[in-house]
């Protein structure tokens, strides 16, 4: 019986099987019922005594042997069954990237272009007082000027407003800078208009402003020249119209040539080849004054331009509201943007 079972040690240990089917096979053929081991326990009875010991020891190490066995190899086939289910060759599902707003899109872009020329950036309060909304930028209380821009009041309080304009942080970065100054205050505005494809009572501006020795018109014309390159390609043209903002003395309307027709005249640019894109001017003395800046020594220029104008021009938008409805449909056309 020794020598039977000592035979078995042997095949036990060579036994490799390749199959979960091999390993239920040879779990039936030595733990089953009516399997070898079995058959050696019930055999054990009439073993003599003397060899009771030698003969039990090597029954029981065969079974541990054939237990590791099924042990080692059921594991390693049900790790192999799961493996086989997964094809490593398909090629992974990319989890869907939202879209930046276009109105972030177009901001961010106006601020690249001017910091290239040195233009830092600045922000304001979107709740303000009448002084840095207004009176600063010389629009004193009952200027007639003020109808220009419909404003939100804040309660009851005619002192405090939701700003009109992001003029208001020009008159703020003057008081707490020196020049020369460089910066541009992108933010939010509110006016109080009846909401239309072409007016809303929210909307996005960017204001411009440079101060220092010297500035002159020139100095504006060009850097909105680079602007108005840089934003609508190389071929854009310019023109300058004279206007009137109370905050800048002389003032002037920006168009650019329309980049849907080219300037030839089409149905966007109403025959006229321009489209206006923003207001600007020197900075009139009396608000340097009112901002703590001598206006004897320094000059400066100052812009602001709407950015949801900019982006309807850019990507061809006809109607402001689609920019606030968040509507999924026109919001994921700018998502490789
Ligand atoms: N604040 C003006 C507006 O909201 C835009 C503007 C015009 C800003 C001329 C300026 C400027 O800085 O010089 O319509």
């Amino acid at each position: 019986m020794l020598e039977e079972v000592n035979n078995l040690v042997k095949k036990v240990n060579t036994f490799t099987p390749v199959s979960q089917e091999e390993i239920n096979n040879f779990k039936i053929e030595y733990l089953g019922k009516k399997g070898l081991l079995n058959g050696f326990f019930s055999a054990f009875r009439g073993v003599p005594n003397d060899q009771k010991k030698e003969i039990g020891a090597a029954i029981n190490n065969l079974k541990s042997l054939v237990q590791d066995k099924i042990k080692k190899y059921k594991d390693c086939f049900e790790t192999e069954s799961v493996n086989t289910d997964i094809d490593l060759t398909r090629p992974v599902t990319l989890s869907k990237l939202g879209s930046r707003h276009p109105v972030s899109i177009i901001r961010n872009e106006i601020v690249d272009v001017f910091s290239r020329i040195g233009f830092g950036f600045s922000e304001g309060p979107e709740i303000e007082d009448d002084w840095h909304n207004f009176s600063a930028l010389n629009l004193p209380k009952e200027h007639p000027a003020r109808d220009m821009q419909d404003t939100f009041f804040v309660q009851t309080d005619p002192d405090v407003l939701l700003r009109t304009h992001t003029s208001s942080v020009q008159v703020r970065h003057m008081q707490n800078n020196l020049p020369p100054i460089r910066t541009l205050s992108p933010g939010r505005v509110y006016r109080n208009e009846a909401v239309s494809a072409r007016a809303h009572c929210i909307f996005h501006q960017v204001e411009g402003l440079y101060i220092d020795q010297n500035v002159s018109f020139a100095d504006l014309k060009q850097c909105l020249l680079y602007f108005a390159k840089e934003m609508f390609g190389e071929k854009t043209k310019i023109r300058l119209r004279p206007s009137y903002f109370p905050f800048t003395e002389p003032s002037a309307e920006v168009d650019v040539s329309c980049n849907i027709c080219k300037g030839k005249g089409c149905g966007v640019c109403k025959k006229t080849g321009y489209l206006e894109i923003l207001g600007c001017g020197m900075v009139d003395p009396a608000v340097l004054e009112n901002c703590g800046i001598d206006s004897n020594k320094y000059t400066g220029y100052a812009f602001g331009m709407g950015i949801e104008r900019i982006a309807m021009l850019k990507y061809g938008v006809d109607d402001l509201r689609l920019f606030f409805e968040n509507d999924v449909r026109f919001l994921k056309q700018f998502s490789s943007l």
